[in-house]
């Protein structure tokens, strides 16, 4: 059995993680401070005697005796990570530091969760690995983006310099059940309004692009990068390659909500990416023949389901 600490773990995604790696035996540390997470994210792996759930900012030091570090700990919306931009900067960068500390000290596996957002608004697609971005360094997205290239930097320079056995995957737009009802993701917005027949708010045209994965898929994605041998550092893209409009979204969305909204479009915010899209060549190649396994309808009707029993 190892010990597991998941940064982030009462949020959307790291409340997966945290079921799947008791499921596979493990003793899990739960570390959150809620700021998007939540409780009820976790209340049914509290009766699980291998689960515990501790309150902390992952930007203040945190001391634990565990073998293996998942730090996914960053809001991860917009709307959120803009209402305290400097906070978001001291979660990726003091929390990334924090964690490597820690990892250095335990000699413990440690996996970043960082993002497609390191590509910026990419002049290649898709974007493989090897593509350094382009990303704005001072615009209002940037304490998320450059926050997170900086993490990057310091999971590189612990691996080089401490010998920490490091893991980073980049994850691309990931939807499924606990994503924030209130966080502004596209894919929880549009089935809330749809839900709620009113309308899907469009910013922009509508003809951007994104790759949807649906959470499953990126959990597995994590785990078996975790599992890889000690010289795979990544980084390695872990995303659906299936490519859809916001358009074609809204509009699948309503058919499978049977909803009577319509669209209605708004300017677009600073920023926003206009195409998204991994190559998931390398993870198909390093992580045992991964790839997603769940189309964007399935998903989508996991995730009606879910946000319907709320
Ligand atoms: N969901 C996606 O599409 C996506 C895409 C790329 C990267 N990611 C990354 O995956 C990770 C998880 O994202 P998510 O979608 O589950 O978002 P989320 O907001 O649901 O989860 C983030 C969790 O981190 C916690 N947190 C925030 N600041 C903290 C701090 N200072 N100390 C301790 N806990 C803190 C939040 O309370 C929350 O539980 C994030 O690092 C995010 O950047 C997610």
């Amino acid at each position: 059995m190892k010990q597991v600490l998941v940064t982030g773990g009462a949020g959307f995604i790291g409340s997966h993680l945290c079921a799947r790696l008791l499921e596979e035996g493990n003793d899990v540390i739960c570390l959150d401070n809620y700021f998007t997470g939540s409780k009820a994210n976790v209340i049914p792996l509290l009766r699980n005697p291998h689960f515990e759930l501790i309150r902390h900012d992952v930007s203040k030091p945190f001391v634990a005796e565990v073998d293996e570090i998942y730090n996914l700990a960053c809001p991860a919306s917009p709307v959120y990570y803009q209402i305290d931009p400097i906070q978001t900067v001291k979660t990726s960068v003091l929390g990334a530091v924090n964690m490597l500390g820690l990892a250095k000290r335990l000699d413990a596996k440690i996996l970043q969760a960082s993002t497609s957002e390191v590509y910026g608004d990419p002049k290649i697609h898709p974007q493989p690995e090897k593509y350094w971005g382009n990303v704005n360094p001072i615009g209002p997205r940037s304490c998320y983006d450059e926050g997170k290239r900086c993490a990057e930097t310091l999971f590189m320079d612990y691996h080089r310099q401490n010998k920490v056995r490091v893991k980073i995957v980049r994850v691309f737009n990931t939807y499924g059940p606990h994503m924030g009802t209130n966080d502004g993701r596209v894919v929880s917005n549009f089935i809330i309004q749809a839900l709620q027949d009113k309308d899907l708010t469009i910013y922009g045209d509508g003809n951007q692009t994104r790759s949807f994965q649906y959470v499953d898929d990126l959990i597995e994605g994590m785990v078996r990068m975790m599992n890889t041998p000690d010289d795979f550092t990544g980084p390695v893209n872990i995303g659906n390659p299936g490519e859809f409009s916001i358009n074609e979204l809204a509009r699948i969305v309503i058919r499978l909500t049977n909803s009577s909204s319509r669209i209605v479009y708004r300017p677009l915010p600073g920023d926003d990416p206009k195409q998204r899209r991994p190559d998931i060549t390398l993870a198909r190649e390093r992580l045992g023949g991964w790839e997603p396994t769940i189309c964007l309808e399935e998903g989508l009707k996991k995730t009606i389901a879910y946000f319907r029993s709320l």
